[in-house]
């Protein structure tokens, strides 16, 4: 079986950036509020009239030079989202036009703030078993358009982000030593946006983003601790052997929640949701692009999301 590994990374985010204080304009909330319940501090946004293809590319771009591939050797570009530009054609053909990546196949991928990670686990599994070398795996979220700014509840929570990764068969550096992916489709009420009925019926307060706060919170300290026990085991590994963990960046309650009931010391806990919010499924890759500089042969990094579906995934790396 050919392995596989990640060659390239990149992330961008918008220039545009809303503190909590600019919130506490907008609604009946306080920066105190915001720091102590979600870690949050300030978000990146698009402006009004931006999409988020532009940052996409950028980052897309940044994981492409890395890896020294030329753009018509990539066969596949996968881009997670759940708030692309537009619905038709799918995102990651306007990815591979922009890169010149004339022959690739393309399509988006929907599994929420699990999205990355889905996304990587379903490149690998190209890579292993069809005719193809190259893969391009972005994400690219701009949650802030689904967002309710009269809702304190949840206009807090989110920025815009983006991120890529090129994977590749064609002897790997950084390889992909186990995954796993998970969902629960009956928790599938627990976290939800609207869509195009919503918007043709005028059903605005449908189309946003709505969510059961405590639920999730509970699910995603549970499932990172989880993943934090099987996906290294899958690989003859311990928990206490894995460097860094890399949880998808909601709350840092969360995170600080799972990293207290993670009883090794060996394992370092990376978050940055203070700086860009939860921006779903580009979340992990900003995460990882920030601290790629510090990982050393042989480290063992894990990736691990969760979100709407509910849905989770791990990814577990060894530099
Ligand atoms: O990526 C998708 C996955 N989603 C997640 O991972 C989210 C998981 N859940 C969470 O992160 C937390 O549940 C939240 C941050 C969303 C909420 O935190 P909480 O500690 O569960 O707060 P709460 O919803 O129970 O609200 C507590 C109080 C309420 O007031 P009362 O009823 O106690 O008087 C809210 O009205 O805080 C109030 N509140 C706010 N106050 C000031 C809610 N939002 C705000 C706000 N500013 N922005």
């Amino acid at each position: 079986m050919k392995q596989v590994g990640i060659c390239g990374i990149g992330a961008a985010a918008p220039q545009k950036v809303l503190t909590n204080f600019d919130l506490e304009k907008m609604v009946d909330t306080s920066d105190e509020w915001i720091v102590t319940r979600t870690g949050i501090r300030e978000r990146r946004v698009l402006e009004k009239d931006e999409g988020i293809l532009g940052y996409i590319v950028e980052a897309a771009e940044m994981a492409r030079k890395q890896s020294g591939i030329a753009p018509e050797h990539i066969d596949f570009v996968i881009n997670s989202t759940l708030s692309p530009d537009r619905i038709s054609p799918a995102q990651a053909f306007e990815v591979a036009r922009e890169l010149q990546a004339n022959q690739a196949f393309c399509f988006d991928l929907n599994a929420a703030c699990s999205g990355l990670v889905y996304g990587v686990a379903a490149a690998e599994s190209f890579l292993k078993t069809r005719d193809v070398k190259y893969g391009l795996v972005t994400a690219g979220e701009q949650v802030s358009r689904f967002l309710d700014y009269t809702d304190r509840s949840t206009c807090v929570l989110f920025g815009d982000g983006a991120a890529a990764l090129m994977l590749t068969n064609d002897n790997p550096e950084h390889l992909i030593i186990a995954t796993e992916l998970g969902g629960n489709p009956a928790m599938s009420e627990e976290v939800v946006i609207g869509g195009v009925r919503h918007l043709l019926n005028n059903q605005h307060n449908d189309y946003y983003f709505k969510q059961n706060g405590k639920t999730v919170f509970r699910f995603a300290v549970g499932k990172i601790k989880e993943l934090y026990e099987t996906v290294p085991e899958k690989a003859g590994i311990r928990p206490d052997q894995i460097k860094y963990l890399i949880p998808h960046q909601a709350n840092i309650r969360i995170i600080d929640a799972a990293a207290k009931e993670i009883v090794s010391g060996g394992t370092e806990v990376i978050a940055n949701v203070d700086r860009y919010g939860n921006t779903s499924s580009a979340s992990i890759g900003l995460a990882l692009h920030e601290v790629w500089g510090r990982f050393n042969k042989g480290d063992l990094i894990l990736l691990v999301g969760f979100g709407a579906g509910l849905s989770w995934g791990g990814v577990l790396i060894q530099w």
